[in-house]
């Protein structure tokens, strides 16, 4: 690997001490931490052009209606979408799969027709599915996993079928760590005439993605799981889909005329953008964009990739210790290590583990049918981001040697 870079200086949250031991922050799955250069860009706007965009006829309003529009051409760029009106600002990952739902999956959806999902999605891309199914009469089909964690090759060759309409995969899943084939599935989904649905919630943060090489048909992100602020969030959609479909939210700023009977809806992006905008949470997008941009893919995905080498020999070394997705030959394993300490519960690793100034997720991770379907109530999960390094690892794994300790079982 090249040179390992300090990153953590630009935190200011990883500078913090938590129960007296300086803090080592691995739940980047949930959630990452802020550089000073994305708090600041928020504090900017705030503090020197807050208005709202779109609507003022004075100089700030423009100011803002401009950082918000450069936000769009930012993520366009980013993604390689090929129009910055495919890209709609949402609040999160999980509104734009509900965009979708509702508003696609409800326009186009008929009873008898087919969805199918893998059974490691994160509940947003599922529930929402669920939902729309039942309501329409339509039936939701799971890819199943194969022994290592990987999507069943045979259930994607036979559960796509020409009843399917909609197929909806993440492209890493948040439990298991591992990247699914989403472009092989959306040719196989494109051969039934089915859309593809992408959540690349895990995956943009972690690796270059460009859509178009994907052919997603829909693609979405939240920000905050990529240094961005909490409450921006990302729908990508061929302009085509997107023109025909309904809106979701009505509202302010996504109409061109409303009379008293009827409205007539802005063109893209606006009709789907109803209510006032967030400015701030663009300004860190686009802060976190050009951020992730200076320390550049390659470097991110070698860090993780080293990390998650130099720590599953020695959680192997653990006895007590049982992974989920983490078979040695994997190729596509990215920094997401999800575990249980024999006889613990998750939830007394995770505490355990804070009191060593040690964060890490434990619980269903919002995947609670792929935890029935590895037959666990729950797991721990530490998650890495590129800021990580490998003695966050050793100090991990020292507490992790302590916990069935602490609970009176041998070590
Ligand atoms: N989706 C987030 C996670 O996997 C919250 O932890």
């Amino acid at each position: 690997m090249s040179e390992v870079k300090n990153y953590k200086n630009d935190f200011p949250l990883l500078q913090r001490k938590m129960h007296d031991k300086q803090i080592v922050y691995l739940d980047n799955g949930a959630t990452t931490q802020k550089p000073e250069k994305v708090i600041q860009a928020m504090c900017s706007y705030y503090g020197g052009c807050n208005a709202n965009p779109h609507r003022g006829a004075y100089e700030l309003s423009v100011q803002a209606t401009d950082i918000y529009e450069n936000a769009r051409a930012k993520v366009q760029k980013f993604i390689n979408a090929q129009h910055s009106h495919e890209i709609i600002f949402t609040k999160n990952a999980t509104e734009s799969l509900n965009l979708i739902a509702y508003s696609y999956g409800m326009s186009h959806i008929q009873a008898g027709d087919e969805v199918v999902i893998a059974i490691s999605e994160h509940h947003s891309n599922l529930v929402p599915w669920q939902q729309i199914c039942q309501l329409k009469g339509a039936v939701l089909k799971y890819i199943y996993l194969e022994m290592d964690g990987n999507l069943s090759q045979e259930d994607i060759a036979s559960k796509i079928t020409e009843k399917t309409k909609i197929v909806a995969v993440a492209q890493v899943s948040n439990v298991l760590g591992l990247v699914n084939p989403v472009a092989e599935i959306a040719r196989k989904a494109h051969s039934v005439g089915a859309i593809m649905v992408v959540d690349g919630s895990q995956s943009v943060p972690h690796m270059a993605v460009d859509v178009q090489a994907l052919d997603a048909d829909f693609f979405v992100f939240s920000g905050h799981k990529m240094l961005s602020p909490m409450g921006i969030g990302v729908l990508y959609g061929k302009e085509r889909l997107l023109n025909d479909m309904p809106p979701f939210l009505m509202g302010g700023d996504m109409i061109d005329y409303v009379e008293e009977q009827q409205t007539e809806f802005a063109p893209l992006p606006a009709k789907f953008e109803a209510g006032t905008q967030n400015v701030g949470g663009a300004a860190g997008l686009i802060a976190a964009i050009e951020y992730l941009e200076q320390v550049g893919f390659d470097y991110i995905e070698q860090v993780e990739k080293d990390l998650v080498n130099y720590a599953l020999p020695k959680l192997k070394a653990m006895p007590y210790i049982e992974l989920y997705g983490c078979d040695s030959t994997l190729y596509n394993k990215t920094g997401i290590i999800t575990f249980n300490v024999q006889d613990v519960h998750p939830h007394d690793v995770a505490t355990i583990l804070d009191a060593q100034g040690v964060a890490i997720r434990a619980g269903h991770h919002c995947a609670q049918p792929l935890m029935q379907y590895l037959g666990q109530n729950a797991t721990c999960r530490a998650s890495f981001y590129f800021y990580n390094t490998r003695e966050d690892v050793d100090r991990w794994l020292e507490a992790l040697s302590k916990v069935r300790g602490v609970l009176g079982y041998a070590e």
